[in-house]
């Protein structure tokens, strides 16, 4: 393909990184991934990161773990704030764990969640808020860490899309009481599959470990506050305390991602500067809508959203595109509304969704990637002029 979605960004180092860890004999996570969470915490200048096997399993654990807290658990029942534009297993832990989903407008702009609307959406069940920065472009994370902090409500930062954003000077993914990452193929960086949980809390680092590996207590400090250990270590090695999954990471890719965290700062360079010149090309020019910048977007795509004024068919321009050999995907998966799941979830929306539809309706994102992409985005440039005269 001409223009490819992503990229394959291994090299040298992680094929050698992969034969150490390979050659170790050691399979499922251990020191390899005890090291890049260490690493990755740092990164974000948190206390504590938890990997597991993808940004799914991210969001899953990260959510059940906030039933389990001993103050202010969540409980069925209780409503949750989420954009209305974000990937499909933003929602799905919501929907399995009982949460009421209230689903918020986004700004055409930003395509993140539109925060006039917060004081309206807020309930006496509202208890939490899921923060979603779309395809590297920081959510409005101040004001709502600021609105979560006035309410009383969790701040989850599901950052999949976003790693090594910035906003005021602060990483996206470190405004959220709890915050989640996919270290998937055509993320920031990958490790194959992946994820990560970030928080400063210790507590919640506790249950996030426990319900990562089985629900078990091994992966537990002595000192942890979920359980008492006792003398018998044929009874705590296995020792059940919470209705855990099995989503742990193989150290392989702890290994992998070692490597890739340190190239993290070149390849958000990269992707900024391609982005630079995508903006160049295209902010101008009415017939198309592109992403607004809100602080310093890590950049993981690039947005076109056909202005519906301008009268163009998307259908036209996606014929062009793949003529041209161009990639090109739904704005992150697109609004929740218009996909059959929604007929299980239990939600409510915040008035009317207009903009949301509208970037599924008329949006699509082309790639980007930690390569210089330059003649890619100028031909991508004289397909939509041909595409939309
Ligand atoms: C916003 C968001 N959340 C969650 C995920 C899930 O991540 P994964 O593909 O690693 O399961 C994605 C995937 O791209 C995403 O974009």
């Amino acid at each position: 393909m001409f223009y490819e979605l992503a990229t394959p960004t291994w090299g040298p180092e992680e094929r050698e990184a992969i034969s150490r860890s390979v050659g170790s004999g050691r399979t499922t996570m251990g020191e390899e991934v005890a090291a890049f969470e260490a690493a990755f915490a740092a990164y974000h200048g948190k206390r504590y990161a938890v990997m597991v096997n993808s940004g799914s399993s991210a969001n899953l654990i990260a959510i059940a773990s906030l039933f389990y807290r001993r103050e202010r658990p969540l409980q069925r029942g209780d409503e949750v704030l989420v954009p209305a534009i974000s990937w499909a297993t933003t929602y799905h832990p919501l929907h399995q764990y009982g949460l009421k989903l209230r689903i918020l407008d986004v700004e055409l702009g930003t395509l993140n969640m539109d925060v006039s609307l917060l004081e309206r959406a807020l309930t006496p069940r509202t208890r939490a808020l899921v923060a979603v920065s779309i395809l590297g472009n920081p959510a409005a994370l101040d004001i709502l860490s600021s609105f979560c902090t006035r309410h009383g409500l969790y701040l989850i930062e599901d950052n999949c899309e976003s790693l090594d954003g910035e906003l005021n000077g602060r990483k996206t993914g470190t405004y959220g009481d709890i915050a989640t990452f996919s270290l998937f193929f055509s993320h920031h960086i990958s490790t194959g599959e992946g994820g990560v949980v970030l928080t400063d809390d210790e507590e919640e680092n506790q249950l996030l470990r426990s319900l990562r590996a089985h629900g078990w207590t091994r992966d537990l400090t002595p000192s942890s506050p979920l359980f008492e250990p006792r003398e018998d270590d044929c009874v705590e090695s296995y020792r059940f305390i919470l209705p855990g999954y099995n989503v742990r990471p193989m150290e392989l890719q702890g290994a992998i991602g070692l490597v890739q965290l340190k190239k993290l700062a070149a390849f958000t360079a990269q992707r900024r500067q391609n982005m630079a010149c995508f903006q160049r090309l295209f902010q101008s020019d009415e017939r198309f809508i592109i992403q607004r910048e809100n602080g310093r977007s890590s950049s993981f795509a690039f947005t076109i959203v056909l202005n519906p004024a301008a009268g163009h068919q998307r259908a036209r321009v996606t014929a062009a595109l793949k003529r041209a050999n161009i990639g090109y995907r739904m704005i992150t998966g697109g609004c929740i509304l218009r996909h059959d799941v929604i007929r299980h979830y239990d939600y409510t929306t915040v008035g009317e969704i207009k903009n949301g539809l509208i970037a599924h309706d008329h949006g699509f994102f082309v790639g980007n990637a930690p390569i210089d992409l330059k003649p890619q985005i100028e031909r991508l440039r004289e397909v939509m002029d041909d595409a939309c005269r």
